[in-house]
């Protein structure tokens, strides 16, 4: 298993640019399912996560005509399988998002359960009670959820909870059902709003995509797409936490600015001087930041996403930051590594109380989800001395080439085997 050894302490300065939206590019690959023919797919970026919805697809019956450099061409005339296997769907839950485009194509799906996570429960009940709504019959049986329907009917819905992924399964269900859908309380994340474009192009009838009531009137079909990625926001954020956490100067560029306003203004806050252009951000301060407090919340509130890499930067603020995590109930788990390396944390229910220390050293630490490996990354960066970051397959779900774009900011870090 691959390890990332990193000798912190110096000031990140220079340009990183952003690659494609790995959260954006899933539900889109998951959306080629709706059609018939040849889609093409550029900016998508070089990770796991996307290696493992293109392998999903072929199991299901497309055919992957090129995968290499960011441009994926996917020819789903031949999709025929409607089982998403546990091998596939243990690996990343966002495989669940076949589910509604099988149901919509094939009229049934056998789609593993996820299991369990290791930022919470992250159950799959909205998905599934959405699917039901537009009239398929749903059961769990060994292990997998399995739906069937002769036709989804449109329907109005209500999600108890804000779902990302949820609202984006059951969009693509509905663009091909009979009849008007309406989903309330739906995720207002870029990603929704992307999709939603997309499908509009390809002869969907969708209103509302990235506001909490989305409204689709049903179509018969959908023509193959042709479409680019926009850039990935919780890289933007971690490569300019990283200009924060280790006093320098970083640019980030092919950036949307906008998608992480939150986090630009929360580091305003904390003392940095942070520059937007059009499709850029730039962060300078070389003090200690200021403590702030964040809550993380549905978007446009402050990405979850973010909250790790976030707390990380308040480890070494002056003064106590409140974190506050109300997405997922159990995303700390960064916090045990990063005491590890001398920050002061406390947790209590889904709050961390974070007393910002002088300096952090180096450890070996074990990174645990994606995110929380981001976080791991950036105080190492940060620390005094040798960390050692072992399970980096966490990294390479969601970051494309995060160590050569770091060795290129001026990081020691290097990937060993
Ligand atoms: C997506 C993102 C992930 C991000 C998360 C929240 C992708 C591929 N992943 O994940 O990076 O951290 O949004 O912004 O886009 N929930 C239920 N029942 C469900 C579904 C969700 O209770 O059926 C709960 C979850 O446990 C969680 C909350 O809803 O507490 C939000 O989760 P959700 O938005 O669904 O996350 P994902 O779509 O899985």
């Amino acid at each position: 298993m691959d390890k990332i050894v990193i000798q912190g302490g110096k000031p990140l300065r220079g340009t990183v640019a952003v690659s494609g939206a790995k959260n954006a590019v899933l539900p889109v690959l998951a959306a080629t399912l709706l059609t018939s023919g040849k889609n093409e797919i550029l900016n998508a970026p070089q990770v796991r996560d996307v290696s493992t919805m293109a392998h999903l697809l072929v199991e299901l019956g497309a055919e992957l005509e090129h995968f290499e450099g960011g441009r994926v061409v996917l020819d789903t005339s031949r999709v025929n399988n409607p089982e998403a296997p546990y091998d596939l769907v243990r690996t990343m839950r966002a495989s669940c998002l076949v589910l509604g485009p099988l149901l919509a194509r094939l009229g049934q799906a056998r789609v593993s359960l996820p299991g369990g996570c290791a930022i919470g429960a992250r159950p799959v009940d909205l998905h599934i009670k959405g699917l039901e709504a537009l009239g398929a019959k749903i059961s769990l049986e060994e292990g997998y959820i399995v739906g069937t329907t002769n036709g989804l009917k449109g329907a109005h819905y209500f999600f108890d909870t804000v779902s990302v992924t949820g609202t984006a399964n059951i969009m693509m269900a509905a663009t091909l059902a009979d009849g008007e859908t309406i989903l309330e309380n739906a995720a207002r994340e870029p990603e929704v709003a992307f999709l939603g474009e997309l499908l509009n192009r390809c002869g969907a009838k969708i209103s509302g995509a990235g506001e909490d009531v989305v409204t689709i009137q049903g179509v018969a079909s959908l023509e193959p797409f042709q479409c680019r990625i926009f850039p990935d926001r919780i890289e933007a954020a971690t490569y300019l936490i990283s200009g924060a956490i280790t006093g320098g100067e970083v640019e980030v560029v092919d950036c949307i600015p906008h998608h992480i306003e939150p986090l630009i203004l929360k580091l305003r806050e904390a003392g940095f001087l942070v520059e937007e252009g059009e499709d850029r951000v730039k962060i300078s301060g070389n003090d200690r930041p200021v403590s702030v407090n964040i809550k993380t919340q549905p978007h446009p509130g402050f990405a979850t996403d973010i909250q790790a890499q976030f707390m990380a930067l308040m480890t070494l603020a002056r003064g106590q930051s409140i974190v506050t995590e109300s997405v997922f109930e159990n995303r700390f788990m960064h916090v045990a590594e990063l005491r590890r390396m001398g920050a002061d944390i406390e947790v209590r229910g889904n709050t961390a109380i974070v007393r910002g220390v002088e300096r952090l050293s180096g450890a070996p630490v074990m990174a645990t989800d994606l995110r929380a490996s981001a976080s791991l990354v950036l105080a190492a960066l940060a620390a005094q001395g040798e960390s050692v970051i072992s399970r980096v397959y966490h990294i390479d779900r969601g970051y494309e080439r995060m160590e050569n774009k770091f060795s290129q900011l001026g990081a020691d870090i290097q990937r060993v085997k």
